[in-house]
C-alpha cells in the first residue's frame, strides 16, 4: 500500500549522518531510501513531520533543514522519553520512518523586503534554523537580519558550528548568550537571559517581523519586550509544540479550543494566539 493510500504509512529514511549537538540532543541527516519518495517530497519552513522508531512509536519534530537544500532532510531532537531515547540509540546506516510534511509554515513571502529578528532559546533553535537558512539562501530579498539565540549553558547551545559561521558573516547580526552562571572561561558571547539580551539589542518594529521560539518561560518574557519596543501582535510569530498523535487533524489530540495545532499551526502569530484559550 502506497503513502497516498495509507496516510499513516511512513516513508523509509536512512540515517546518513549523526551529529551530537549536546549531551542529550542529536541531529540526524536523513536520506530517502526510495527515490520516488525523495522526488515527491516538498516542504516549507515551519512544517513538521512524524519520525518513527520501528516497534516503539512516533515522535513529532520540526523539519530542521531548509527547503532550499533538498539533498537531505534534517531533524534535531532531545532525548526525553521512550521514542526519542530509542532514536538517540540509532547509528549512521540505520533506518527510521517519516510521515509528513504536516502543518502550516512561516509566511516567508510576506516578509520580503522586511527586517527580520529571530529569537530562540535552547532546543527551540531548529524550527527557526530552517527559516534562517531559507532566508540566508534568499538573502537579497530581506532587509537586516538579527539572530538572538541563548541557552542555559554553553554546552546546551545547539548548532555551534553554524553559530560560528553566522558570527563571521557581515550580512547578519548574531547575538549569542547563556544564562548567568552558564558561561565557560573561553565564552565569547553575552551572559544574560534571552529576553534581557534582546532588549539590549533594541529591536526596531519599523518594517520588521520577529520569529520567536523557545521554552514557555522565554516566550512569556520575550513577547512583552517586543510589544514594548512597538511591535504589533501581527508582527510576531512563534510555533506551538502541543503533543500530537496523527499530525493530520483527525485524532483531536492537539486541539486548543477549536484550533488544531497540527493543521492550523504549528506556526501562529501572536495576534492569533491572543484569541486562543489561555491553555495553549
Ligand atoms: C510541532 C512540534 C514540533 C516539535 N519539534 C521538536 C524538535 O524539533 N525537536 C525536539 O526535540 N522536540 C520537538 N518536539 C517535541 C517532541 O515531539 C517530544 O519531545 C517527543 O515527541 C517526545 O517523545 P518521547 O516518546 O521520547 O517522549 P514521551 O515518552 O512521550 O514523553 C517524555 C516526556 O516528555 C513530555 N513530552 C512529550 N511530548 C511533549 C511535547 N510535545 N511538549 C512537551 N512535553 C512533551 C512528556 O509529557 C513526558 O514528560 C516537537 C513537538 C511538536 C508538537
Ligand atoms: S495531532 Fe491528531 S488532530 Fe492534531
Amino acid at each position: 500500500m502506497s503513502h497516498s493510500e495509507n496516510l499513516y504509512k511512513p516513508m523509509l529514511m536512512e540515517i546518513q549522518k549523526v551529529i551530537p549537538e549536546t549531551p542529550d540532543v542529536r541531529t540526524f541527516e536523513l536520506v530517502f531510501k526510495d527515490s520516488a519518495d525523495r522526488d515527491a517530497f516538498r516542504f516549507r519552513a515551519g512544517q513538521f513531520a512524524e519520525y518513527s522508531a520501528f516497534g516503539l512509536g512516533e515522535s513529532t519534530f520540526c523539519i530542521a533543514s531548509s527547503p532550499t537544500r533538498m539533498d537531505h532532510i534534517e531533524c534535531c531532537f532531545r532525548k526525553t522519553g521512550r521514542v526519542t531515547s530509542e532514536l538517540f540509540r540509532l547509528n549512521e546506516g540505520d533506518t527510521i520512518g517519516l510521515r509528513g510534511p504536516y502543518g502550516n509554515s512561516f509566511p516567508i513571502e510576506d516578509c520580503f523586503g522586511k527586517n527580520l529578528y529571530f529569537v530562540a532559546g535552547g532546543i527551540a533553535l531548529p524550527p527557526l534554523r530552517t527559516l534562517i537558512w531559507n532566508c540566508l539562501d534568499w538573502r537579497d530579498k530581506f532587509g537586516e537580519i538579527t539572530i538572538v539565540y541563548g541557552a542555559r549553558t554553553v554546552s546546551d547551545l545547539v548548532y555551534k558550528r553554524e553559530l560560528d559561521e553566522w558570527q563571521k558573516r557581515s550580512d547578519i547580526k548574531l547575538v549569542k548568550t547563556v544564562d548567568p552562571g552558564g558561561q565557560t572561561p573561553d565564552w565569547d558571547g553575552s551572559v544574560g537571559f534571552v529576553p534581557t539580551v534582546l532588549k539590549e539589542v533594541g529591536p526596531s518594529p519599523s518594517n520588521s517581523v520577529a520569529f520567536v521560539c523557545g521554552p514557555p518561560i522565554m516566550i512569556k518574557f520575550t513577547f512583552p519586550v517586543l510589544t514594548q519596543a512597538g511591535f504589533e501582535p501581527n508582527q510576531i510569530y512563534t510555533t506551538l509544540e502541543n503533543r500530537m498523535k496523527c499530525g493530520l487533524g483527525k485524532c483531536g489530540r492537539c486541539n486548543v479550543g477549536g484550533v488544531y495545532v497540527c493543521k492550523d499551526g504549528p506556526v501562529f502569530s501572536y495576534e492569533q494566539l491572543m484569541k486562543l484559550p489561555a491553555e495553549y
